[in-house]
């Protein structure tokens, strides 16, 4: 019988975490559940930071981004040591049950928790790279590809009045996600992203070509993990002789106030993990599939996505 339940936020944070806070808190006093938030993810564990939940203690917080329960990485958790410490501390604090948000490594820490200490778990996907299966898009995605469009089409301002290449860096050390929706929504010319090679050499040939043509300025998106944005503008300067400037966008693609799109994601995934829990379904994660509630193993949910990178790439070059 499950009658309390802890909800903890882990890893990056994204914005519509709150509202997945929320969503759980709401929804499981609805459900005549008692609700305990676990600070800073699986170190509050750990360290035993909980707090009590109620529905007056999620108010005002749907439109903001952050986490209002904190959130880390913890290498402590990664060892034996510390997963007996957190699975005491949600003994003794009763806690029959725990909603993890967060991306990949939260996933991995639940994994843990519901295989090797049989800690009933649950997933509820929130990172901006939206790398996680089970989901069509994670919680914390749409806004920053947002916050990162707004910011390139400033770029693109400058660039075109000052007939420049902009560099522009963006999230996603393995995952080219952020780097391909922003590439297309903002028009740029080029993209770099991890899961596709590329030859720099043959792009700044390209760039020589459209100048030849007329075009005077460029965009070219790179996410993080696919190359150092300095690098690519040096190599730029170097071969094409044009002037480069490099923006790394970096952080503020975390922060904001989260759109429309992932607050209604957050509050139905919410209360989709709590309906996981109400029906003794363990180890699983939640998601959305084509409009609808979609829910896979863990496991399943962090082995590695297979991005829908390629048909956006060829549609920026042709549209380019
Ligand atoms: O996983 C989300 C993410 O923002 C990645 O895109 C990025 O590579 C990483 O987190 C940065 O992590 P940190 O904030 O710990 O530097």
């Amino acid at each position: 019988m499950i009658r309390r339940i802890g909800v903890l936020t882990s890893g990056g944070d994204a914005p519509g975490m709150n509202a997945a806070i929320r969503s759980v808190v709401r929804y499981g006093v609805y459900h005549n559940l008692e609700v305990v938030g676990i600070l800073r993810g699986y170190a509050g564990l750990i360290n035993g930071d909980l707090i009590h939940l109620d529905h007056r203690s999620v108010s005002g917080i749907i439109n903001r981004g952050g986490t209002i329960l904190e959130t880390a990485r913890c290498d402590e958790f990664l060892a034996e040591e510390g997963q007996r410490k957190a699975v005491e501390t949600l003994r003794q604090n009763e806690i029959d049950a725990l909603v993890v948000i967060g991306g990949e490594g939260t996933y991995r820490g639940a994994i843990q928790l519901w295989n090797k200490w049989h800690i009933p778990c649950v997933g509820v996907p929130a990172t901006i790279d939206n790398d996680l299966n089970g989901t069509d898009i994670t919680i914390g995605a749409d806004t920053a590809i947002n916050t990162a469009l707004e910011a390139t089409d400033k770029i693109r301002d400058t660039a075109t009045s000052m007939e420049r290449v902009f560099v522009v860096e963006v999230m996603g050390r393995d995952s080219g996600f952020i780097a391909i929706q922003v590439a297309l929504a903002g028009g740029a010319e080029e993209v770099l992203v991890p899961e596709l090679s590329y030859n720099l050499e043959a792009m700044c040939y390209d760039i020589i070509e459209g100048s030849r043509k007329g075009k005077n300025s460029w965009i070219v998106i790179v996410a993080e993990g696919a190359a150092k944005a300095d690098r690519v503008a040096e190599k730029i300067t170097e071969i094409t002789g044009l002037e480069t400037r490099v923006v790394v966008l970096g952080h503020i693609q975390r922060g904001g106030n989260p759109t429309a799109q992932d607050r209604i994601l957050a509050s139905r995934l919410g209360a989709a993990a709590v309906d996981l829990i109400l029906n003794g379904e363990f180890g699983k994660a939640v998601g959305v599939q084509d409009g609808e509630i979609n829910v896979v193993d863990l496991h399943v949910a962090v082995k590695q996505k297979k991005p829908a990178v390629e048909p956006f790439y060829q549609l920026i070059r042709i549209l380019s």
